[in-house]
């Protein structure tokens, strides 16, 4: 695994066990279902684990759980209650709200560019006030859309009263345009093989490996963990990379999803057959916009590239 300050002298800054073993806290509050999730949180505190570091693994889960790999179905039926923030009920969780952390970390993925309905169900609890007067750093593994989830994120953060200062996020390898192929694959058949013309699925290993130079960082700034005013422990590591030529696309999809996620709601709950039609009207839709969107977007990422590319460059230090 690589490091970020393999040399020495940084290392000795690093807090080693204190012999009266006043360890800090970290919790990690996490929702995965392919494994990228945990794989992506397990590379990250690998650094932690060796220190003075206590660290609480929960495991979130909604009731029911969703199904892996899903049926074509149940999938698309999740989309309204995902974008209209309806969650449903959440599994048994042993947590107690009123325990604290001197750092929390929160795994979580984007469906249907939004926080995925697990997570969104984690924070319509009580438990979600573990987060109140903490510094909370969140760790997003996605496709390539998740600006919109990232807003939705921060807005549930604070309402728990978490005080969110880095969010680190990962994508799947691959060209933008394979991974429209192989990320539904891996969510309806399980698979993340590299088959054909087809890349590999889901976050690389590679990528994974290099999480641990978060965990590095964390561990040399960990007097600053509970500094009275947080601010970002992570500058400067790239936590994120903003894909331009998602942003048409995905400016497009939320409004479509809007609208269709209102409508299916209109006609029911989540598997209800009356709402059936509304919800394959959307899979029609996409499937006709995708290809016009994405040569739309091909065209125009060069210029909004030459635009924007300063701005995004300051947005994704701040996500
Ligand atoms: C129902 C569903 C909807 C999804 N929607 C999006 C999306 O809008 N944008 C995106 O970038 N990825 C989306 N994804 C992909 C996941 O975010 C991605 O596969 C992530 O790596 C899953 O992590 P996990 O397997 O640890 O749960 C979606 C996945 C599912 C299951």
């Amino acid at each position: 695994m690589t490091t970020e300050y393999p040399d020495d002298t940084k290392q000795s800054q690093i807090p080693q066990r204190a012999p009266g073993g006043t360890a800090k806290r970290v919790l990690i509050v996490y929702y995965s279902q392919s494994g990228d999730v945990h794989r992506a949180l397990e590379a990250l505190v690998r650094p932690l684990e060796m220190r003075d570091v206590e660290i609480t693994w929960r495991r979130i889960d909604s009731a029911p759980a969703y199904p892996f790999p899903w049926r074509a179905r149940e999938f698309f039926d999740c989309m309204p209650e995902a974008v209209s923030g309806e969650p449903p009920a959440l599994a048994q969780l042993d947590l107690d709200a009123t325990e604290r952390f001197d750092l929390i970390l929160i795994g979580w993925q984007v469906w249907f560019l939004s926080p995925s309905l697990p997570i969104q169900a984690f924070f319509a609890t009580r438990h979600a006030e573990v987060m109140r007067g903490t510094r909370v750093i969140t760790v997003t593994c996605c496709r390539q859309m998740w600006q919109r989830a990232q807003a939705k994120m921060r807005a549930l953060i604070a309402a728990a009263g978490g005080i969110h200062t880095d969010s680190i996020v990962v994508t799947h390898q691959g060209s933008a345009l394979l991974t429209y192929i192989t990320a539904p694959r891996i969510m309806l058949t399980g698979r993340r093989d590299k088959i054909a013309f087809l890349p590999a699925g889901g976050v690389a290993r590679t990528e994974i490996d290099k999480l641990g130079r978060f965990g590095s960082r964390l561990l040399e700034a960990a007097d600053r963990w509970a500094e009275a005013t947080p601010t970002p422990l992570l500058t400067g590591l790239r936590t994120a990379t903003v894909n331009v030529a998602s942003l048409l696309p995905e400016l497009i999809g939320v409004g479509c999803m809007m609208v269709f996620a209102r409508l299916a709601r209109l006609c029911g709950g989540p598997g209800n057959l009356i709402r059936l039609p509304v919800i394959w009207l959307f899979v029609l839709l996409l499937m006709l916009l995708l290809p016009i969107v994405l040569t739309i977007s091909a065209v125009l990422t060069p210029v909004l590239k030459r635009v924007l590319t300063r701005r995004l460059a300051r947005y994704a230090q701040v996500v």
